[in-house]
This record gives structure tokens, sequence and C-alpha cells, in this order.
């Protein structure tokens, strides 16, 4: 690949999906891409660069980025985080908000859905406390292709072995095949939508609880910087943020700050504008 491909393409998937790619990623364009070249019946890598150079055709442009974008999820992912959404969140979010008996969530870059089902079943298990309530969990990404096998609920062993308790994959997947199926009644919970994490974020409504985990780390600061101050915009004074385990706000916005004593979980900063508080 010569510079000047490296350079076109890694100016559109910044455009287009914010990944930030250096020259040492140069090799990721190649692999992720060489399937997109056959799919569109290209000799190879050289005449896709060449088509995206000439054609700029959008199809094609959008296979590009989704190829390039890092799908890796998986249930449970981290587990303290959501030990923290059932001890913490969950309960807070039960006395502040039992006037109007309703929340919603927000899986930010929900990839192929481990997240918001994960979210699901805890919620689920909590059914009883949560009779008559309307909880809506909104989950989003920028790919339609991972969008569609989040919505299909379907999953591999490799899947449901990694940080899926045995005693919930029981409860709540169905073995079909070689595969596992979520049971509809999580499937429903879970309101799946295209969204670019770049656009303008006020079709999205107001959230009580934002996960955006392991999307950031692939933005450069400003990028990260505007995502999430547009997030800070959705929040309650008592809503939450979720980063990913590699990723925190010091240094990035002075929206948000880390709960006392809970790493991974943000708060709207008490004085925001001011320097993110210490942990506690
Ligand atoms: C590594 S996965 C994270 C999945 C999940 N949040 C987790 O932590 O397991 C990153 C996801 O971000 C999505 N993504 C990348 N850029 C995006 C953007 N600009 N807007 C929305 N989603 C994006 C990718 O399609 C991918 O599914």
């Amino acid at each position: 690949m010569n510079v000047t491909d490296f350079e076109l393409i890694a100016e559109i998937l910044k455009d287009r999906s914010g990944l930030s790619l250096n020259k040492e990623k140069a090799y990721l364009l190649e692999s992720r891409l060489n399937p997109v070249a056959r799919k569109w019946s290209f000799s190879g890598f050289d005449e896709l660069a060449q088509a995206i150079r000439t054609k700029r055709d959008e199809a094609l442009l959008v296979d590009v980025t989704e190829a390039m974008t890092t799908n890796e999820s998986f249930f449970f992912r981290d587990q303290k985080p959501f030990d923290q959404f059932s001890n913490i969140v969950l309960p807070h979010l039960l006395e502040a908000r039992a006037a109007r008996r309703s929340f919603r969530i927000w899986s930010a870059a929900c990839s192929s859905g481990q997240e918001p089902y994960t979210l699901a079943m805890l919620l689920k298990e909590q059914a009883q406390k949560l009779d008559g309530w309307r909880v809506e969990i909104i989950a989003t990404d920028l790919s339609n292709e991972i969008l569609d096998k989040a919505k299909e609920g379907l999953y591999s062993q490799f899947e449901v072995q990694r940080g899926l308790p045995i005693s919930l994959l029981v409860k709540y997947f169905t073995q079909v095949g070689d595969r596992w199926q979520i049971d509809d009644s999580l499937r429903s919970m879970v309101k799946y939508q295209k969204f670019n994490l770049l656009h303008d974020f006020s079709s999205l409504g107001k959230f009580d609880v934002v996960f955006c985990r392991n999307v950031l780390i692939y933005f450069d600061t400003p990028t990260k910087t505007k995502v999430l101050d547009s997030i800070s915009e959705l929040l309650p004074p008592d809503g939450f943020l979720y980063l990913g385990g590699a990723e925190t706000v010091l240094g990035t916005s002075d929206q948000f700050q880390i709960m006392q004593g809970q790493r991974g979980i943000y708060s709207l900063a008490t004085d925001r504008g001011e320097k993110v508080k210490a942990v506690g």
C-alpha cells in the first residue's frame, strides 16, 4: 500500500467513524479490507483503493467503514461495571425515579448486543422490584451488519462461554444447533437503532445511564472530548456514565468526575468546568 492510499483511506475513516489510524496500523487496513475487495470483485487491495479514490461510491464507503470497526464484545464484560450497576446504579434509580417509575439506559456502541443484553438480564433478575416500571434500553452502533447480529441475538458457544454465568445461559438462552438463541423476553427489552457517535445527539432524548464502553479508545482526543461533552448534555445531574476499563475522562472532558470510591462509573462534575476530582 502506498502512502497516498493510506492517507486517503485513513482520512475517510476518521470522517465517517472517528477511527484514528496511525501508520503503524496500516497493516490493519489491508487485512480488514481484503474481504471487502473480494465482496466487490476487485482484484485486491490496490484496485479497491483506486475505486475508493475515483468513485466514492457510498455503499462501498459504508462497507469499508464497517469493516474497519472492531466489534469485540462479551457478556458481563469486566464484571465489575455490572456489579456496580446492580448494587449502586439500580438501587439509586429505584429510589430517585420512584415518582415517575421510569428510566432510560443507552448502550452507545453496542456491537453484537452482549452489553445491552447483559443489562436486560440484570433488570430481568430484579423484575419484582421493577414491576410497573417503564425501563428503556436503547442500543446503538454505527455498523448495520453488527446491529443485525445484535437484533438476531444468536451466539456461538464461544461467545456464550465468555463471561456469561452458566445459570443465566440456561435460564435465558435456547440451544439452536450449535448456537444459542437469547429469549424473546430479553430481545424485546432492547431497542436497536443505527447511530454514529460523530453525529448530532439531539434526536436521542435524555438518558439516566449511558454505557459508552470500548469505543472512545479508537478516537483521537478532540473526538473523545466532543463525544463525552455531548453525552453530558443527555444526562440529568444524578445520571451515570460508564466507560471501558482502558478509558477515562481525565485529560479529555471536564464535564465528568469519577464517582467517589467507584472507579469506572462517572457522574456529571459537580462543578462542571473544573478539573476532575480524584478517586475516593
Ligand atoms: C469494541 S466494540 C464495544 C462493544 C461494547 N460497548 C463493549 O464494550 O463490549 C466497539 C463498537 O463501536 C462501534 N463504533 C465505532 N465507531 C463508532 C461510531 N463513530 N459511532 C457509533 N459506533 C461506533 C463499532 O461498530 C463497534 O461495534
